[in-house]
């Protein structure tokens, strides 16, 4: 017997160990190399016969991999000896939990169907910046400085020039420095204003703004049509429309439109306040102020503006009592909408 046949002898020990399935065949293991008959003491008794110089260096072998067997079927046998455990039976034919489909805010779904209903007639979305400055969300808008929206009792100011925009006007102003006419957007977005919440009035709310300037005569009758559209689209073919004489700084002349109110069919209730009409959106052939501050020439060109209110729209086309319902997020209110 060489040294390296004992080496071997050793590697196959731990072999057959870490191979053995089950504690039976782990015992067998050890039985065949530790029992009365089995290799080891076999080998014991064979080293008489290796040359008195070499057996040191056989014993020394030998008794190491016998100890690393030992230590090895030890270690084997506590781990067959733990049962495996298993997670519970999967049983596929469980129904699975429902969560429920996800739906658009019906605040997102007003201003997509604003947005549809606009496009067909070709007006395309922009878009701009909640964070106004004095220039575009007053000044451009020919809003005077002593204004009573200017007033910090009605804007969120954030410093001398920077505020949370009141309404989507100052888009039309970046639209309209950065384009020149012909162009026809809408933009949708919120606005800040410094209102006490009640069931009509939220401090953050939504506007879309309409914006149609041509080089081509355009006239109050055409905003007019559009907007009754726009009503009829929005609302069904039964809803009524009307304008009102107003006035807005950047608009001349300036009208305020009403829709028959959806909740009562124009009979008067709660919600239209007993009047058969709620107000929708502010509306105007925009000023040639407003043209002079964006740089365009104010004798060749025509347009109008108008700015509408999305929770209103919202709270009539779906009979919704009180504003802050769109706010709360309760997915109670939400789901009648999904
Ligand atoms: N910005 C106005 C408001 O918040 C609404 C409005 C009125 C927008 C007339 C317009 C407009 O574009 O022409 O009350």
């Amino acid at each position: 017997m060489t040294l390296a046949e004992l080496e071997k002898m050793g590697g196959e020990a731990m072999a057959s160990a870490t191979g053995a399935a089950d504690l039976a065949a782990l015992d067998q293991v050890r039985v065949g190399y530790f029992g009365r008959n089995g290799l080891i003491p076999a080998l014991v008794k064979q080293m008489k016969d290796v040359p008195a110089e070499d057996r040191p260096a056989f014993g020394k072998r030998l008794n190491a991999w016998r100890g690393d067997l030992e230590a090895l079927l030890e270690a084997r046998k506590a781990e067959l000896a733990t049962p495996v455990t298993r997670g519970p039976a999967f049983d596929g034919s469980l129904p699975g939990r429902w969560h429920g489909t996800g739906a658009a805010h019906p605040i997102s779904q007003v201003i997509e169907a604003v947005a549809s209903i606009f496009a067909k007639l070709g007006f395309s979305v922009a878009d701009g910046p909640d964070i106004e400055n004095t220039f575009n969300n007053f000044t451009a808008l020919n809003t005077a400085p002593h204004h009573p929206s200017m007033d910090a009792a009605d804007t969120f100011w954030l410093d001398n020039d920077r505020l949370l925009r009141t309404q989507t006007s100052p888009v039309q102003i970046r639209v309209m420095t950065s384009h020149q006419p012909p162009v026809r957007i809408i933009t949708p977005g919120r606005c800040y204003r410094r209102d006490t919440t009640d069931a009509t009035h939220s401090a953050n709310f939504h506007q879309v703004e309409g914006l149609y300037v041509d080089t081509r005569p355009v006239s109050l009758a055409d905003l007019k049509s559009t907007l009754a559209h726009f009503a009829r689209e929005m609302m069904g073919p039964d809803v009524g429309v009307r304008f009102r004489p107003h006035f807005f700084p950047f608009t001349e002349p300036s009208v305020e439109v009403d829709f028959s109110c959806h909740v009562c069919s124009g009979q008067g209730c709660r919600v239209c306040k007993m009047s058969g009409w709620i107000e929708i959106a502010g509306a105007g052939m925009v000023d040639p102020r407003v043209y002079r501050f964006v740089g365009y020439d104010p004798e060749s060109v025509y347009g109008y503006a108008f700015g509408m209110g999305v929770e209103r729209i919202a709270m009539i086309k779906y009979g919704i009592k009180d504003i802050r319902s769109l706010y709360e997020n309760d997915v109670r209110f939400l789901g009648q909408f999904a």
